[in-house]
């Protein structure tokens, strides 16, 4: 499994508030549709409760304390972070989806997975906004900046892909 988050932040690190994205980028909104579409996704119960429904073409592995059963096609509740790893496992092993799998918040999630992803597609918007959930961690330490590329459409606006360093023993 090649495990990645991809998560759009602003310049004070905000990702949301009320449980809503806020900002509208159609760029980026088709980005995250062409690096996600395809493949597992795995996300904290509040950003599933978020998007209302299931997002096509994609399995959901949500992570919740307190949800167990899903009334959706492709969406399955897990207790655990680990869990959801398993379960993400079984699904490649078993041929179903291929083995890129993607986190997608929110800032719950995003924190206590930051270390075991192998990639990072940071969306950076331009600008401060009030928020309640934060991209908030220091990624720079375990990863490196290998890609950056800026938008055809928001001025200031940038995609970065960040690898994971490799351990010198
Ligand atoms: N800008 C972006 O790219 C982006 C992407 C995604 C989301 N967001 C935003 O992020 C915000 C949501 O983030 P959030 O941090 O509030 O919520 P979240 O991470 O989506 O979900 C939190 C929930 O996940 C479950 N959970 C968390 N850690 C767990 C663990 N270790 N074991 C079991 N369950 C666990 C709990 O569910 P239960 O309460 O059910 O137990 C918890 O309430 C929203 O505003 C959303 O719009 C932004």
């Amino acid at each position: 499994m090649i495990l990645s988050q991809i998560v759009a932040f602003s310049e004070n690190k905000a990702i949301g508030c009320d449980n809503k994205l806020l900002w509208h980028f159609s760029e980026d909104l088709k980005y995250f549709k062409e690096k996600t579409s395809g493949k597992i996704l795995i996300m904290g119960r509040k950003t599933f409760d978020s998007l209302g429904k299931p997002l096509p073409k994609r399995f959901h592995i949500v992570i919740s304390r307190t949800q167990k059963k899903s009334d959706f096609e492709n969406v399955i509740y897990v207790q655990t972070i680990s869990e959801a790893y398993s379960a993400a496992e079984k699904l490649i092993e078993q041929n179903l989806w291929p083995k890129e799998v993607m986190i997608c918040g929110g800032a719950e999630i995003y924190k206590q997975t930051v270390n075991d992803c192998h990639f990072l597609f940071l969306t950076r918007i331009p600008g401060h906004f009030i928020a309640d959930a934060f991209y908030d961690f220091d990624f720079a330490i375990n990863f490196t900046k290998t890609h950056s590329t800026k938008s055809e459409t928001v001025p200031d606006l940038i995609y970065e892909i960040w690898s994971k360093n490799h351990k010198v023993s």
